[in-house]
């Protein structure tokens, strides 16, 4: 196997991760001291969500220069420092990389916006207006109109995102000569691989053909706000693809896909590129595109339920089989927030257990992202000042100036909206900021208070029944137990509304995982249908001492129970 395929990955936020410089803001002196945190826990790679130059109008994912390292983080010295101390460590580091869009403050587009004759203008996606206003009738998603106008030439320039971010054209071969070089320059380094961000909007339909839907980014997000059923969810995203139909998943991604990896093939030692998208279209035959793209549909079924998960598995394996591709899970990001938030908070702990013990013993690559170890939850911003997540502002503005909301209710749906909330500074301690910067520095987002009711990790590293020993204990497991980690995934017990059963089969072991979604006692029972050597179980992990007799298992509320059939 490949080591993308063993690992565990954690995503570091490299803003809120760790502050080792006392200002405020996370950098690379603070995450190579938590290195060893790191290691201690189990995990084998990190991601690094962005760490280069940037204007933060989207925290990062707006790039002033793609081969340099944002001043506030450290140096590029401090970049390789960390990467070799990951790297003696037997840890591998991926880097995300931005491909859609720059910051609007690159000297790539500053120069293309000087005249409409600079050797730059085409590498970006500049268009006359029609009848007074924009080419079209495209969104952004996240701020409008997707064309901002530019006096100075008097042409409109397209973003996908936030106006701060204009697309690159990828049409010209120039851009990604820039690019590849960009990635090469990573690669020498010795980094390990890319998280590739939004590649499914690199290309937009060249004939620009209007979507008329008569939706707008403002009443589409108000639909989102009022669509709280399952089915009104659907209808939204349905409404959603249809609004933004043209600007993605358009012919001669596959073509770049290959050509991107054929860079990565430059260099030894199996670099890996993983993919946000939620299907396998990029996967490519025999991993010629991308390694593996994230299950962002199990992501987005949390609080998951033995049926959901069962669905999941069923879909996503089957979506995978055809290009023999290898599942990727997440729970949460830097943009769904942290898991553990959508949970009612009574019952919190336990799901959390649960919901981790299926990220890690599922069959594919987990990726945890920071803080979830520990059980962070949500900061509800309450102040529109605090936002720096532009979409939270944006949200708001617009709600009250076009659906004429009231302060209250803007606030809360700004609040609800921002990724803020998920992306506050890590909690090492119960010390004021959360340990994560000193007393006397402000953090760049404020510390969920909860850092002080134990939600830290000086508070959980030494009580056994913490969290964060749950992940050790499990993550310890995995390594030990190579079925959790190549073996095929069978379900079990295909209606069962509260057990969530499955084995997990190598050449040489089967184990077996229940886990028990209900808040009462549930009996997990042998079928005599199942495979034969069932009541000779060796149990590897169970939660609350369960009891396994030769017919049948009990769980208690909530419990997990992993064993190895003999
Ligand atoms: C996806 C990233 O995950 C998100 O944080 C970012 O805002 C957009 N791409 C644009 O880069």
């Amino acid at each position: 196997m490949k080591w993308w395929q063993t690992a565990v990955f954690y995503q570091i936020y490299p803003r809120s991760f760790a502050d080792g410089n006392g200002d405020g803001i996370g950098d690379f002196p603070g995450m190579i001291q938590k290195l060893d945190y790191l290691q201690a826990l189990g995990i084998d790679a990190v991601w690094l969500s962005p760490h280069f130059p940037s204007p933060m109008f989207d925290c990062g994912y707006d790039i002033s220069d793609y081969t340099g390292v944002a001043p506030e983080y450290g140096t590029l010295d401090d970049f390789q420092h960390f990467l070799d101390e990951a790297h003696s460590r037997g840890m591998y580091v991926i880097l995300d990389l931005v491909l859609n869009h720059t910051s609007d403050q690159h000297p790539w587009f500053i120069e293309s916006r000087s005249n409409r004759t600079n050797p730059k203008r085409d590498w970006y996606i500049w268009k006359d207006g029609k009848n007074g206003g924009p080419p079209n009738d495209w969104c952004s998603c996240f701020d409008g109109a997707a064309w901002e106008y530019d006096e100075e030439t008097s042409q409109y320039y397209y973003h996908y995102f936030f106006k701060q971010q204009p697309d690159l054209n990828w049409r010209n071969p120039a851009v990604k000569q820039a690019m590849f070089d960009a990635a090469r320059f990573w690669l020498r380094m010795g980094v390990d691989g890319f998280r590739l961000d939004a590649i499914g909007t690199i290309f937009e339909r060249p004939d620009l053909r209007n979507h008329n839907t008569g939706f707008n980014l403002a009443s589409l997000r108000d639909l989102e706000r009022r669509s709280t059923t399952p089915e009104e969810r659907r209808q939204f995203v349905r409404q959603w693809i249809r609004t933004f139909h043209h600007q993605f998943g358009q012919p001669g991604l596959h073509e770049l896909m290959k050509e991107l990896r054929s860079v990565l093939n430059e260099f030894p030692g199996d670099r890996m590129l993983v993919g946000e998208d939620a299907d396998v279209a990029y996967l490519g035959n025999g991993h010629d595109e991308l390694n593996m793209v994230f299950n962002f549909p199990l992501m987005d079924a949390v609080p998951l339920t033995p049926a959901s998960v069962r669905k999941n598995q069923k879909n996503r394996l089957a979506l995978l089989a055809p290009v023999n591709g290898w599942p990727c899970n997440t729970l949460g990001n830097h943009d769904a927030g942290h898991f553990i938030a959508r949970f009612n908070p009574t019952e919190a702990p336990a799901l959390a257990r649960l919901h981790t013990a299926v990220l890690l013993t599922l069959r594919g690559t987990p990726f945890i992202y920071n803080g979830d170890e520990i059980g962070m939850t949500h900061l509800t911003i309450s102040n529109v000042s605090d936002f720096r997540d532009l979409l939270g502002s944006w949200v708001y503005n617009e709600d009250i100036q076009q659906l004429h909301m009231t302060h209250d209710q803007a606030l809360a749906h700004a609040a609800e909206t921002t990724r803020d909330k998920g992306r506050t500074p890590m909690q090492w301690a119960n010390t004021s900021n959360g340990g994560f910067c000193p007393p006397s520095a402000s953090p760049w987002l404020p510390v969920n208070p909860n850092y002080a009711q134990g939600i830290n990790v000086a508070d959980q590293d030494p009580d056994p029944s913490s969290l964060l020993n749950f992940h050790r204990r499990l993550l310890t497991l995995r390594r030990q137990v190579p079925a959790l980690i190549e073996g095929e995934f069978t379900a079990l017990l295909p209606r069962s509304r509260y057990l969530l059963a499955y084995l997990r089969k190598n050449a040489s072991q089967t184990v077996l995982v229940v886990l028990n979604f209900s808040d009462v006692p549930r009996i997990f029972a042998w079928k005599s249908t199942g495979p034969s050597k069932y009541n000779n179980l060796h149990t590897l992990y169970s939660a609350s001492g369960i009891s396994n007799s030769k017919s049948a298992i009990r769980l208690a509320p909530f419990d997990i129970f992993i064993g190895e059939l003999q």
